[in-house]
């Protein structure tokens, strides 16, 4: 398994990657102004690239109303084009796949954080945050927009040269916020049963797919990333997503990526339910898309204990920003470096913050 780890891995239409490992996606704060990839975001992925079969960059704002953190990068326009086509060369000119990950932030975006900015949802349903407003529910029309937000952007993304791109359904972010019930208490064809909550994601699939033939992409990979259950009551269950896990792979996708704090979790929701979610997940898929697993996985031994779980590859997030070098010093047998600072090759911004982020000391990390 150790070596497997450090062999490349092909995709279900294709696309290889040099090793199993990925770079999970991760927000830099670190846009320039006017939302473009700044040059230390640039420099920043370009390290990571010598070392990652594959980077699924930061959320990547598909509209105006996605946009859901300070100085995120866009993807909403043809302006932006020169922006991304420089994100995808700063990746795969190292030899890594690029992935980037489509967003829209809906009830979770902070109030005043951009001017003009209407925060919408599938309900008028405010998120159990402090600092969340009460969305504008999306009139039927305006929900076909969002999907064609989505779709422009995947087209723009393969005008850019990305290999892929993955959509950002975890999380509690709007694609999320359209299958669950806490927030989708819609009762026309978008909501009211589980069945009619899974519209909005499963149309989006197929919206993608549809783009990506019409481009004549065939190894252009699509991913899906999802949470398998939300703390809310009502929320999503891990039944639901066995359900959504199910139909995603009926759909002709390559991977599906689960967010999870562990990659191992049980139930967030359930202490009763002793299933390990992984594990119940790869009894939906058997194989029928690839599987990526994140969370904790920060040593060699725990993303050999990742592929014996039914994980087909293996995003690494914090230890990677603190570590460019990772994959080059598994490779030798050696840890991570888990000292945050200014040999981390980093943008200032993000540095910055994870600075004040007193959690990643609890999680072994020094910072300096
Ligand atoms: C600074 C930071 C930014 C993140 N931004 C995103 C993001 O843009 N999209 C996303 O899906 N997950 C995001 N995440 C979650 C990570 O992709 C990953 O799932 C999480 O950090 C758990 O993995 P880890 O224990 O290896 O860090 C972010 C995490 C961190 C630490």
């Amino acid at each position: 398994m150790k070596k497997q780890l450090f062999k490349p891995y092909t995709f279900p239409h294709g696309a290889t990657m040099k090793n199993h490992f990925a770079l999970a996606p991760m927000t830099t704060y670190s846009s320039n102004q006017d939302l473009t990839l700044s040059t230390e975001e640039e420099v920043y992925y370009n390290s990571r690239a010598k070392e990652f079969g594959m980077i699924i960059t930061a959320a990547t704002a598909v509209s105006k109303n996605a946009q859901a953190f300070e100085h995120q990068i866009s993807i909403r326009d043809e302006r932006y084009l020169d922006s991304m086509t420089r994100l995808a060369n700063s990746i795969k000119q190292e030899g890594a796949l690029a992935v980037i990950q489509l967003h829209h932030g809906g009830r979770m975006n902070k109030p005043g954080l951009y001017p003009n900015q209407d925060i919408v949802s599938a309900s008028a349903i405010k998120a159990d945050r402090e600092y969340a407003a009460t969305p504008r529910k999306l009139k039927i029309s305006e929900v076909h927009d969002v999907i064609d937000e989505f779709v422009n952007a995947t087209i723009l993304a393969i005008k850019a040269g990305f290999d892929g791109i993955e959509l950002h359904g975890a999380n509690t972010y709007l694609i999320q916020q359209f299958f669950s019930p806490h927030s989708n208490r819609r009762d026309d064809e978008f909501g009211g049963s589980l069945q009619r909550r899974l519209t909005f994601p499963l149309r989006l699939v197929d919206r993608v797919i549809e783009a990506k033939q019409n481009y004549g992409k065939p190894e252009f990979i699509i991913g899906y990333r999802l949470s398998p259950e939300e703390r809310e009551d009502p929320g999503i269950t891990l039944d639901d997503t066995l359900r959504l896990v199910d139909e995603l792979c009926h759909k002709d996708i390559d991977y599906i990526h689960l967010s999870q704090g562990y990659y191992k979790n049980t139930s967030i929701r359930d202490q009763a339910d002793k299933r390990v979610i992984v594990d119940a997940i790869q009894n939906v898929v058997q194989g029928r898309v690839s599987l990526i697993g994140a969370g904790g996985i920060n040593t060699m031994d725990n993303a050999e204990d990742a592929l014996i779980h039914g994980y087909d590859l293996v995003a690494l997030g914090t230890v990677a920003l603190a570590d460019p070098y990772i994959i080059t010093h598994f490779e030798q047998g050696k840890e991570a470096c888990k000292i945050i600072g200014e040999e981390s090759i980093l943008p200032s911004p993000l540095l910055h913050r994870l600075r004040s982020w007193k959690g990643l000391e609890q999680k072994g990390y020094i910072i300096k």
